[in-house]
């Protein structure tokens, strides 16, 4: 091991995408508000940089702004995480932090954590623990990773404890404190802007809320679904399918529409019942979610917050990290099996579908629970404590 005691300056807080900010603005938050702890610095990577993936949101959250952006921007997965590295390196040197706390399982996580265990610094993983034991999806990689290279490991779901312990890593640094994105959910909740606010500054019909059925909700990215030609038509397909029933909001996410544009499938996404929106702020993400019928989305979070804000989610994917969200909440896995997702939509629409209950420690008070345990870690570690 390196020579902790070298690093007793402050705690940095690493970002880089879209689903990074709503996990790390409680965890600032409560860092701040715990004075045992020293001086949190937030690092950006920079991994996302449109103004509405990244600023809008930092706005949204009321996230301070990063202390450093290392501007890396996109690339292939090993440009973009290698860029990270080079990026970070100097950092740790600069600022000889006590330790590094990484959210989630973005490149930006699995790069900043490997840079920090190499140079010695703890790294500090929030969100960990989770599988979906599925290695072609590059999260999966990222998640195993940052697990082994992980000083204190922080979890959201029992679940994770398992696979943590199936994985050889020690118990004694595995900590189930809750779900900070659901500490930013119930946070925001009350500010959420209502739909017809969004629809309408989008310049999208109103009319769609006036349908007896309500309306759903659709998310999409993951590269399994939307990267190949015939999956993603076909997705888009069902997708048109079940608007002749529900109509749906589309809040594209930008390699999305590329894709729509680069396979020639606007056509799809082109119907009277289907409003499609750029990507969306988190204040109006959460005020579609939570008037909505239903939600369809390929996203890790959204399973999460669909299921604290009890509105049954199809989820188009074979697998989940998030287990509990099926077990305890609102999510069902439906893959993309076309009669599969139809049977599910009309269930929800005759039955009101998955109702669930909120899932253990999914509070609202994740964040000082890990600000709480990383002040006593901190203070037992001998190389920092002499420090
Ligand atoms: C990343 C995360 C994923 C997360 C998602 C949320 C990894 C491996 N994946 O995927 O877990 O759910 O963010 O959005 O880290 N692009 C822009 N503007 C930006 C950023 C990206 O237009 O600000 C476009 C670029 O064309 C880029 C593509 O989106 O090539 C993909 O971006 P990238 O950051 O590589 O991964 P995501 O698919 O966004």
């Amino acid at each position: 091991m390196g020579d902790l005691g070298r690093h007793h300056g402050p705690i940095v807080c690493v970002v880089g995408a879209r689903p990074n900010y709503m996990k790390m603005a409680p965890i600032l938050r409560a860092f701040a508000a715990e004075p045992r702890l020293p001086r949190a610095m937030l690092v950006h990577t920079g991994q996302h940089y449109d103004l509405i993936l990244n600023e809008r949101l930092f706005e949204d959250l009321s996230l301070p702004r990063p202390d450093l952006n290392l501007g890396v921007g996109s690339g292939t997965h090993a440009v973009q995480t290698a860029e990270v590295m080079r990026g970070f390196d100097p950092v740790i040197d600069e600022l000889r932090p006590c330790c590094v706390v990484v959210v989630g399982d973005v490149n930006s996580t699995l790069a900043c954590a490997l840079v920090a265990a190499k140079k010695g610094v703890p790294v500090v993983h929030v969100e960990a623990g989770l599988r979906s034991h599925d290695r072609s999806m590059p999260e999966e990689i990222n998640r195993l990773l940052t697990d082994q290279l992980a000083a204190v490991l922080y979890t959201t779901e029992r679940s994770a404890h398992h696979n943590l312990m199936r994985e050889g890593i020690d118990p004694a640094r595995v900590h189930f404190v809750g779900n900070v994105m659901i500490d930013s959910l119930l946070a925001h909740r009350a500010r959420a802007v209502p739909p017809s606010e969004t629809l309408q500054r989008a310049g999208a019909p109103l009319s769609i809320l006036d349908h007896p059925a309500g309306y759903g909700v659709v998310t999409l990215h993951r590269p399994s679904n939307v990267d190949r030609p015939e999956v993603l038509s076909d997705v888009l397909a069902t997708l048109r399918e079940v608007s002749a029933e529900l109509p749906l909001v589309c809040a594209l996410h930008p390699r999305t529409r590329a894709n729509i544009e680069r396979f020639e499938l606007s056509h799809l996404i082109d119907g009277p019942n289907m409003v499609v929106l750029p990507p969306q702020g988190y204040l109006e993400m959460l005020g579609l979610q939570a008037s909505a019928t239903l939600v369809l989305t390929d996203s890790g979070g959204i399973q999460e917050e669909t299921t604290a804000l009890a509105v049954p989610c199809l989820t188009l994917r074979e697998n989940t990290e998030r287990p509990v969200t099926v077990e305890q909440g609102t999510n069902t896995l439906v893959g993309r099996d076309r009669r599969l997702i139809l049977n599910c939509v009309r269930d929800v629409l005759r039955n009101g579908g998955k109702r669930g209950r909120m899932p253990e420690l999914w509070d609202g008070r994740a964040a000082e629970r890990i600000a709480s345990h990383l002040a006593q870690w901190l203070q037992r570690q001998p190389a920092l404590a002499g420090a």
